[in-house]
C-alpha cells in the first residue's frame, strides 16, 4: 500500500502574519497552514480579500482574520490580544506588511517619507516588539520571527530612496532583535526578496513607467530578464524560506537576512 508522508514542519505553532490579504503574505499563510500551523492573519482592509476569504473557508478552524493598521499601536495590541484569545500564545511572526512608493531623490518629500516609515519601519518594529514581549512573557518554545526586508535594503537607488532606507532599517532591526532575544532562545531572521510578481509590482511598474518614460509592463519585463535565474519570482517562491526560517529546522540560525532573489544579490 502506498503511503504519503506529510512533513508538518510547523505543527503546534501559532503564526501571526501581517499584510497577508494578498501577495507574498497570502502565499506564506497558505504554506504555514499546509505545514500544520494555526494562523492569525492581519491586514488593513475591513474585510478579508476574496482570496483570503476562500482560504479562511477552507481552514475555518485554523485561520482567522483581524483587521489591523500596523501604524496604530493600539491596533497592534488589539491584534495580539485577539490572536492569543483564538489560538493561544503566538510562537511565530511573519512580519510582512509594507507599502511602496518612489520619486526622484530631490522630489522625495516629507509626506512620502512619513507614510513609508510609518508602515515599513514603525509598523514592522512595533509589531515585532510587541509579539516578542508576549513570547518572552509566555516563555514560548521555538519562537521565531521572519521580517520581510528586500534587496532594496542592500543598496540604494536614485528613484527609490525612502523604500530602500525602510528596508535597510528592517535588516538592522532584525540583527538587533536577534541579539536581544538570543538569551530567550527566540530567533529573529529576515528575508530579502528580489522581484516578485505581486499586486505591489503593478504599482511599482506604473511608477517606473512614469519616471523612466517606459511603456507599462516594460520595467517588469526588464527586471525579470535581469535576474540570474532568468525570471521574476512568484509569491510561492518565498514560501520555502519562510517555512524553513519559522521552523525548528532553523534552530541554529538567527540574525540573518536571507536573499531569495534568483541570484540578484550575492552574500
Ligand atoms: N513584490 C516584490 O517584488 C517584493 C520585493 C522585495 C520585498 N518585498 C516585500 O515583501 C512584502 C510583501 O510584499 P508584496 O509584494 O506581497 O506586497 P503587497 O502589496 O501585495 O502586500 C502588502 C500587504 O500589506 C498590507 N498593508 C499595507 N499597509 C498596511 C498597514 N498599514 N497595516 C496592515 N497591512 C498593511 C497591504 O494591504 C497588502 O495586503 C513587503 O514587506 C514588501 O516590501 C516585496
Amino acid at each position: 500500500m502506498n503511503s504519503i508522508v506529510v512533513n508538518l514542519r510547523l505543527q503546534d505553532k501559532h503564526a501571526l502574519l501581517t499584510g497577508a490579504a494578498g501577495g507574498i503574505g497570502l502565499a506564506v499563510a497558505t504554506a504555514y497552514l499546509q505545514h500544520g500551523a494555526r494562523c492569525t492573519v492581519a491586514d488593513i482592509g475591513a474585510q478579508p480579500t476574496p482570496e483570503l476569504g476562500a482560504l479562511i473557508s477552507a481552514h475555518p478552524d485554523t485561520l482567522h482574520y483581524v483587521r489591523t493598521d500596523v501604524t496604530e499601536l493600539a491596533q497592534i495590541d488589539a491584534l495580539i490580544a485577539a490572536a492569543q484569545q483564538r489560538f493561544g500564545p503566538i510562537t511565530t511572526l511573519f512580519n510582512n506588511a509594507a507599502i511602496f512608493d518612489m520619486a526622484p531623490l530631490l522630489d522625495s518629500g516629507e509626506a512620502m517619507f512619513d507614510k513609508m516609515f510609518a508602515v515599513n519601519v514603525k509598523g514592522a518594529f512595533f509589531v515585532m516588539q510587541k509579539v516578542l514581549t508576549q513570547m518572552v512573557a509566555h516563555k514560548v518554545q521555538g519562537g521565531a520571527v521572519v521580517n520581510m526586508a528586500s534587496q532594496a535594503g542592500r543598496r540604494g537607488e536614485a528613484l527609490v530612496s525612502h523604500y530602500c532606507a525602510t528596508k535597510a532599517a528592517v535588516i538592522s532591526y532584525t540583527q538587533s532583535a536577534a541579539l536581544a532575544m538570543a538569551p530567550h532562545k527566540i530567533r529573529v531572521n529576515g528575508i530579502a526578496p528580489g522581484v516578485i510578481a505581486t499586486p505591489m509590482w503593478q504599482h511599482v511598474d506604473a511608477l517606473f513607467a512614469k519616471y523612466e518614460n517606459l511603456p507599462l509592463g516594460e520595467k517588469k519585463k526588464r527586471v525579470g530578464e535581469a535576474v540570474p535565474l532568468g525570471y521574476m519570482g512568484e509569491p510561492g517562491d518565498i514560501c520555502g524560506a519562510a517555512v524553513f526560517l519559522a521552523s525548528d529546522e532553523a534552530s541554529y540560525i538567527t540574525a540573518q537576512t536571507l536573499n531569495v532573489d534568483g541570484g540578484s544579490v550575492m552574500s
